[in-house]
């Protein structure tokens, strides 16, 4: 493997449209995370990068669904983001967003050095166009049948069934998402990034590592469904991409551009970029150079995705670094695929998801438990699946019943023996190892097995085989359990002293390891476990390293003599009725009330309605109309008709001299030719049944109601 002075490590820019669940967690985030965790743990210079990605039509989509502003939802999401990542212990070194003017400006600036260097291509076309919305519609504003797969609802951009690239063009009947109608064509003009162009670095450099000659990686380094899906991109050919949308959201295309007016950059161009602002903003707050991760040949970039966004990593986002120009490419895009829930994709619509925010409140200070069971399963090479069942299993059995198990018998026995002082031993005297009940093991040669196993660990985590990393470290406390297990001090304590301080001092070792190689992926366990160790907290600062080097001198981890403290429980078991409470709440959705309360007025807006007391005087059918009666009412300071659609409900003769309320200054208008003047208030239940809204009897006619 090339060795590299610094790494740039980045997780997908979450779009800021709704709230993240494990799908989430286990594609792009806790991936990285460990993986950063453990280059910390390494020394190694390292930024971890992520932020919200605040446009496209993910975002304005779902604002004009709820009838508001982008910006109200981005801050929302934005804010909920950053609240579920710390949360999870997502240990970002950076979380930025799009919508931020350092972003804006830095993504304009790569599009204005494309333009001027002329890499784009200028290219008018007809696209769709919603008459009714006034818009044109790009990506997720148009659905239609895929041609490929014949799904019905692909979007514009991608059909997420079969996942093929599609343009709107292709979809077999469009319709526009805002308004259900069939779009008209109309002519527009866009800059298209060739990557027909490119077609051939690009597939020198996925397929051998190399770009202008030089060897930038080892592509046997690569996911194998990661390097086919790229593959089958070249294969098929690659079409020149626009890089700009007609939309009113987004960063601008700069302003010096003839023709720049009303438009925007594509999300897929902005966001990123959106990576290299996000180093900028670190840079800012922290003194330090971005242009060193993004610039240097020594530095290693690495992106962690979704499989969704392959395509954007490993082809377009590299085009538009290489037509820019003095940036690195990614040396590696280890992509996750998809994780499952309980049999079924995780759907945010029909809300089959476990949502992060809500795992924060229901399990508190049980984040590492939900990462141990993502990490288990992470969909690494294939889609995998997370139940509710087999993440309990993986809490009580695993980490309870094998690490937590160990550890507390050793910090109880400890205690108990020696008053928490890790005991001195006799160098020469054997015990019976893990591996094998029958040969004789020395505490040395102990640790050397103990020293090849976190090599392994070590290994896995550098080949982004974070599954088999943490398989690794509970193999490891599992062999802890056997030391025990095979030498039981608890029986031997009385007659063999000598020989317990020796199982006892390589148990504490073995903690100790574990305090320090559980980091990556247990963090909060880890900061417990220095505790009860009355060890200093894990920096992840070359700690992992030091690990090592002592281990390869033969220097103790934990010194005789130092004194550990009290045992207290790293997990607790988690009960059947609180897994089955999660299980209970998949699939249904916060009561939707049918009527919802309609969007906040202010009193100003009230204060416009003049509505008065009233009495009918007189009332009868409008001809023709079923749902009409023409009523005469009386205002005290004057008399009125009101065309009134409650004939279903009452005869005339029913709601003569009933006192009522009515709206007095709404336009008169002209109903089946009468003008009505006003109306009257009604209340209607849910099965639209009317009943007057009436003041008490009596009371005068042309009372202000408010
Ligand atoms: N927002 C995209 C998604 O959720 C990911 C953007 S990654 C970036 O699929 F590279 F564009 F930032
Ligand atoms: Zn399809």
């Amino acid at each position: 493997m090339r060795q590299f002075e610094r790494y740039l490590v980045t997780s997908a820019l979450p779009y800021a449209n709704g709230p993240l669940h494990i799908g989430h967690l286990s594609g792009a985030y806790l991936s990285a995370d460990v993986y950063v965790r453990f280059q910390r743990l390494m020394a190694k210079d390292i930024l971890f990068i992520c932020g919200s990605d605040e446009h496209g039509a993910a975002i304005t989509l779902r604002a004009a669904k709820e009838g508001i502003q982008p910006k109200e939802i981005i801050d929302k999401y934005h804010d909920l983001f950053q609240k579920s990542f710390s949360g999870m212990g997502i240990s970002f070194d950076m979380y930025h967003r799009t919508s931020d003017p350092l972003h804006h400006e830095t993504s304009q600036e790569f599009f204005k050095t494309l333009y001027d260097k002329g890499e784009f291509l200028e290219k008018e076309s007809e696209q769709f166009y919603d008459e009714q919305a006034n818009q044109f519609l790009a990506d997720r504003y148009i659905t239609g049948t895929c041609p490929k797969c014949q799904n019905e609802n692909a979007y514009g951009d991608q059909c997420e069934r079969c996942g093929s690239t599609l343009s709107p063009t292709e979809l077999i009947n469009p319709k526009s998402t805002l308004t259900g109608k069939t779009p008209k064509l109309r002519k527009t003009s866009h800059w298209y990034l060739p990557l027909d162009k490119y077609e051939d670095w690009l597939r020198k450099w996925i397929d051998e590592g190399i770009v202008d000659d030089v060897e930038l990686h080892d592509p046997s380094d690569w996911k194998n469904h990661v390097l086919g899906q790229c593959k089958s991109w070249l294969d098929g050919g690659l079409q020149p991409r626009s890089m700009t949308r007609d939309l009113d959201w987004g960063v601008d295309v700069p302003a010096t551009i003839p023709g720049s007016d009303g438009k925007k950059l594509y999300v897929w161009m902005d966001a990123p970029i959106g990576y290299i602002s996000a180093t900028k903003a670190w840079a800012k707050e922290n003194n330090g150079s971005w242009e060193e991760y993004w610039k240097k040949d020594d530095s290693a970039l690495i992106h962690f995705i979704g499989k969704d966004n392959i395509v954007f990593h490993c082809l377009i986002f590299p085009s538009i670094l290489k037509a820019h120009g003095a940036y690195v490419l990614p040396v590696n895009v280890p992509a996750n695929q998809f994780m499952n829930l309980e049999g079924d994709k995780i759907s945010t619509s029909k809300n089959w998801a476990v949502w992060v925010h809500e795992y924060l409140e229901d399990f508190k200070d049980k984040q590492d438990s939900l990462r141990y069971a993502l990490i288990k399963n992470m969909p690494e090479q294939k889609d995998s699946e997370f139940t509710w069942g087999s993440f309990q299993e993986a809490n009580n059995s695993e980490l309870v019943g094998n690490l937590a198990n160990f550890i507390n018998r050793v910090i109880v026995l400890t205690n108990k023996y020696y008053d928490g002082v890790v005991p001195e031993f006799d160098e020469d005297m054997d015990l019976i190892g893990p591996e094998s009940q029958t040969e004789a093991c020395y505490h040395d040669s102990e640790l050397l097995r103990l020293f090849d196993d976190l090599h392994v660990l070590c290994d896995a985590i550098r080949k982004y085989d974070f599954r088999g990393a943490l398989k690794v470290l509970m193999e490891i406390s599992t062999k802890g359990n056997q030391i025990l297990q095979f030498n039981e001090p608890w029986k031997k304590q009385k007659e063999l002293p000598e020989s317990v301080k020796v199982v006892m001092n390589l148990s504490l070792q073995y903690v100790t390891a574990i305090s320090v190689a559980c980091r990556p992926f247990l963090p909060f366990s880890s900061d417990k476990l220095r505790e009860i160790l009355n060890l200093e907290p894990i920096k992840e600062d070359g700690e992992f390293l030091d690990l090592l080097n002592d281990l390869a001198e033969g220097i103790h981890p934990l010194e005789a003599g130092h004194k550990i403290g009290a045992p207290s429980h790293l997990f607790t078991r988690i009960e059947d009725d609180v897994i089955q409470a999660q299980i209970d709440k998949l699939g249904t959705k916060e009561e939707e009330m049918e009527n919802p309360v309609k969007t906040e007025i202010h009193f100003d807006d009230f204060l416009k309605m003049d509505i008065r007391t009233a009495q009918i005087l007189s009332a009868e059918r409008v001809p023709k109309a079923d749902k009409l009666l023409q009523l005469e009412v009386d205002l005290g300071f004057e008399k009125r008709i009101v065309v009134s659609g409650i004939a279903e409900f009452f005869e005339p003769e029913d709601v003569v001299g009933k006192h009522v309320c009515l709206l007095a200054n709404l336009a008169p208008r002209k109903i089946r030719g009468v003008e009505s003047q006003g109306m009257i208030l009604m209340a209607e239940d849910d099965s639209g049944k009317l009943s007057f809204v009436s003041p008490n009897d009596g009371w005068p006619n042309g009372m202000t109601i408010r």
